[in-house]
Order: C-alpha cells, then structure tokens, then sequence
C-alpha cells in the first residue's frame, strides 16, 4: 500500500515536469484520485465550498484515515483551490483569492486594496477593471465569485 502511494506520488511528480504547466492540473488530480479515491469514489469529491470548508474536509478525511505525501496533499489542495473553490471577493485574503481566479498574488493584492479603498465590488464588472484580471477567465469562474 505504501509501496503504492510512493510509485503514485513519483509518476505525478514525473508527469508534472514533464508537461509542465497544462499537465501540472493533470498531475494534481492525479494526486487527487490517489488520496481521496482510496475510500470511497472520488465522484463524491464535487460542488463548490469555500477555502476553510475544503481545509476542514481534508482535515476530516485524514481524521478517518486519508494517508499520502506532503506532496500529493499539496496537490490535490491546489487542486480544490482551482477548480472546486467558490471565494467572496469582498472578504477573503488575497491568498484565498489567487488559486480561484486563477491571477498572480499581486493581481489579487490589487483586488483587496480597491476594495479597502473605493468599496466592496457588486459586480463581475467591477472586477474586471483591475488592471492584470482576465475577463473571459473570470467570465468562466462566475459560479464561483461570491460577492
Ligand atoms: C480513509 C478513508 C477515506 C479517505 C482516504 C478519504 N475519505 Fe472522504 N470520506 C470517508 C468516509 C468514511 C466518509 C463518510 C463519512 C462522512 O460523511 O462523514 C467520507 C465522506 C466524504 C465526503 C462527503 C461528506 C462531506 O464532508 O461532505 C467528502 C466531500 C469527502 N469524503 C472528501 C474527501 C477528500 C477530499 C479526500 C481526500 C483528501 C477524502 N475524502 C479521502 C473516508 C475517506
């Protein structure tokens, strides 16, 4: 079983370096499957919670008994962040904020300083007047931007 999850942990690693970027999301879904498919169906692994929801299931799931490396944690966190995080932009940190709409920290730190300064965004327009925010990016994040 260990043997297992170490030969996993290595082709993810591989497959990463390999494929960079555009496998990189491959390689943490990889971990993903590994981790969270080791109980029951990773099917159940769905629908969107916020960034402390996903830390507090993880949390559980290795309560219960969810084992694997730094690495493969790592990974399919990121993972969670990327594609099943919903976020408030109006009152998540900028940390919080970067994996969900997919932008660089400073971009996000630009996000929580107009906020600070001008008011809480109402809408996916006002966010995308931040200078380094990709509208059509954001467009297909909008289920996941809670204001
Ligand atoms: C050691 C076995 C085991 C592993 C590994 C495991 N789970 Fe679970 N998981 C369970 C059990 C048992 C339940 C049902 C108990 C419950 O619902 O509280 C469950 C239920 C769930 C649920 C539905 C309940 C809820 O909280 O909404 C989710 C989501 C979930 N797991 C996510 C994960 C994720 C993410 C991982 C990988 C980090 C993972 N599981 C790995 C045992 C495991």
């Amino acid at each position: 079983m260990r043997i297992c999850l170490l030969i996993t942990a290595a082709v993810a690693f591989c497959g990463g370096l390999l494929a960079q970027t555009s496998g990189e999301d491959a390689a943490d879904k990889r971990a993903l499957d590994a981790v969270c498919g080791a109980c029951h169906s990773v099917s159940l692994v769905a629908g969107l919670r916020s960034e402390p929801e996903w830390m507090e299931t993880v949390e559980q799931m290795v309560g219960l008994g969810a084992r694997g490396s730094d690495e493969q944690f790592d990974r399919l966190v990121r993972f969670l962040l990327r594609n099943l995080t919903k976020v408030n932009v109006n009152t998540a940190a900028a940390s919080q904020i970067a994996p969900v709409l997919d932008i660089s920290g400073a971009v996000a730190a630009a996000v929580v300083k107009r906020r600070t300064e001008i008011g809480k965004f109402q809408s996916l327009d006002e966010l995308k007047k931040i200078p380094g925010v990709n509208g059509d990016k954001l467009e297909a994040r909008k289920d996941r931007i809670v204001f």
